[in-house]
């Protein structure tokens, strides 16, 4: 378990990752940190496909024309959806479940990236969520929003530049332009 705030300066975007699998007992461990995340109303509408075939996960690198290339290399990718019919803030509710993913992959020193999904298209301008869907055999109203790549780190990346926050986006009681 490593310090929480030393966790957040250290977790970078990790795109490229060795060959190893990501063991069951990890798996877990990252499932369980999405299924812990909060939702309106606790109304959990969350679905999770997790794809470790190579040849899926080769498919689903084309699920748009740019930035999906690391789902080709990942050891898995965790596609995480929302059940639209289940709670208006589903956008939300879905995004806090991958965060606590790519968080959870960090304290596992595991590196993972966010692809984006949701109001993307692929090379030949389907959306990209119908893409994934079909892929994936999934419903209609179960709409992926993006998918989180996992894999054994392969590049190193330096953690977060702290002197270089962007402080001034901070308005103390009212807000102040600076
Ligand atoms: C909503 C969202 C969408 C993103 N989409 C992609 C993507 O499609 N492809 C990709 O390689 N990285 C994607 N990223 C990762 C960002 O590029 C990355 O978080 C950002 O450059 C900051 O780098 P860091 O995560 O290393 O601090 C996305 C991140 C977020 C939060």
């Amino acid at each position: 378990m490593t310090d929480f705030h030393d966790l957040i300066v250290n977790r970078r975007s990790i795109r490229k990752y060795t060959a190893d699998e990501v063991s069951a007992e990890d798996v877990k461990t990252l499932m369980e940190a999405a299924l812990m995340a909060p939702t309106s109303k606790s109304s959990r509408p969350w679905q999770f496909v997790l794809v470790e075939d190579s040849a899926k996960l080769e498919a689903l690198s084309k699920c748009k024309e740019h930035g999906a290339g690391p789902i080709a290399g990942c050891a898995l990718a965790i596609i995480v959806a929302a059940d639209v019919e289940k709670s208006d803030p589903w956008i939300e509710d879905a995004s806090i479940a991958a965060t606590y993913i790519q968080l959870q992959a960090a304290d596992l020193g595991l590196g993972s990236c966010w692809i984006q999904v949701r109001g993307r298209y692929t090379v030949n301008d389907l959306e990209s969520e119908t893409y994934v869907q079909n892929l994936l055999e999934m419903p209609d109203t179960i709409v992926p929003v993006c998918i989180i790549t996992i894999g054994r780190k392969a590049e190193e990346r330096k953690p977060q530049a702290v002197e270089k926050l962007q402080w001034e986006k901070v308005h103390i009681g009212t807000w102040t332009e600076r």
